[in-house]
């Protein structure tokens, strides 16, 4: 690093699960920029000071994971519509010290589950109504998807079809009955992350149809609870690694001038870390 070295980063709370450093690191490298990229852990209540201070010290931009999107996004000065539409921003550019937001969780979502050739049509179910959550449901809306929401709090939830305009909201209790009606099944609240939380998967996935897919946006581990639930009821299943590696791109062309690909090498970087680490 020097005076000309381009500063990135993620900013999250906790953020040490995140592999983006590990993957914007290695494009920098393979692209031979003079970058870098670091883990900027930031509580909850701080994130303003937080953007405040990097915008002073030159950073280009940051990522914005759990559990600041929200907050990202009233705090930005200028959105794109991506970002608009979902309520959630995830990435920042800084620009003669404005804050600019766009989100890219809902796009990387979808193109993940296009290369797994899983089709976006019919109704899906997404447990959620966070940050990651409304990009989503919005990117699956606009792709032709009926969207139901279901959510620990209700009053997100409802709030979260609000602003989408339509779409349906379930009682978190309610929605296992109504599985079977569903075409897709998108686990976007943080719950099996790190082993988190305790939710007995095989049972609520009874009412669900062969053919279901299940799609799981937590990636440490790679294999959670409820994709392996789901994958015993030989329904198809897709992990949240590649969205991660999907929803970067943008990021990353943005602070470093240069659009990588989702391409294996970059895959197999990411695989292997969380395989070192029993995250599999
Ligand atoms: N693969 C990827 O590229 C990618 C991209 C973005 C996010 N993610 C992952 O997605 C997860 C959510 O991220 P986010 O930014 O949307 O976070 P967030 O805005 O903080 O939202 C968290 C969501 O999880 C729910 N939740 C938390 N604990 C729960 C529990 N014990 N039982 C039921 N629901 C619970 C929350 O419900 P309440 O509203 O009731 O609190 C909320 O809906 C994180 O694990 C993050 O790492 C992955």
């Amino acid at each position: 690093m020097d005076g000309k070295t381009r500063l990135a980063g993620i900013i999250g709370w906790p953020v040490e699960h995140s592999r983006s450093p590990m993957l914007h690191n290695h494009w920098c490298r393979v692209h031979q920029i003079n970058g870098a990229y670091v883990p900027l852990p930031v509580e909850p209540g701080q994130l303003e000071t937080a953007l405040r201070g990097l915008v002073a010290a030159g950073f280009r931009g940051v990522n914005v994971t759990i559990p600041h999107k929200e907050e990202a996004f009233r705090l930005c000065d200028e959105l794109t519509e991506t970002a608009r539409r979902a309520g959630a921003a995830n990435i920042l550019r800084f620009a003669e010290g404005r804050i600019i937001g766009d989100c890219t969780d809902g796009t990387g979502f979808c193109d993940n589950l296009l290369a797994h050739d899983v089709a976006l049509e019919g109704r899906a179910l997404i447990l959620g109504a966070g940050g990651a959550a409304r990009a989503v449901a919005a990117s699956l809306q606009d792709r032709g998807c009926e969207v139901f929401i279901s959510n620990r709090t209700a009053a997100r939830a409802e709030a979260l079809v609000q602003a989408l305009g339509t779409g349906t909201v379930l009682d978190w209790a309610e929605w296992p009955d109504r599985l079977g009606e569903m075409n897709l099944l998108v686990n976007a609240t943080s719950l099996g992350m790190g082993g988190r939380g305790d939710v007995d998967w095989p049972a609520l996935l009874q009412a669900g149809q062969a053919g279901l897919g299940v799609a799981d946006i937590v990636y440490t581990p790679r294999q959670t609870s409820l994709l392996k639930a789901a994958q015993e009821r030989g329904f198809r299943t897709v992990d949240g690694l590649g969205m991660l590696i999907c929803q970067a791109r943008a990021g990353f062309q943005a602070w470093f001038g240069v659009l990588p690909d989702a391409d294996e090498a970059s895959f197999d970087l990411l695989a292997q870390d969380l395989a070192r680490h029993g995250l599999s």
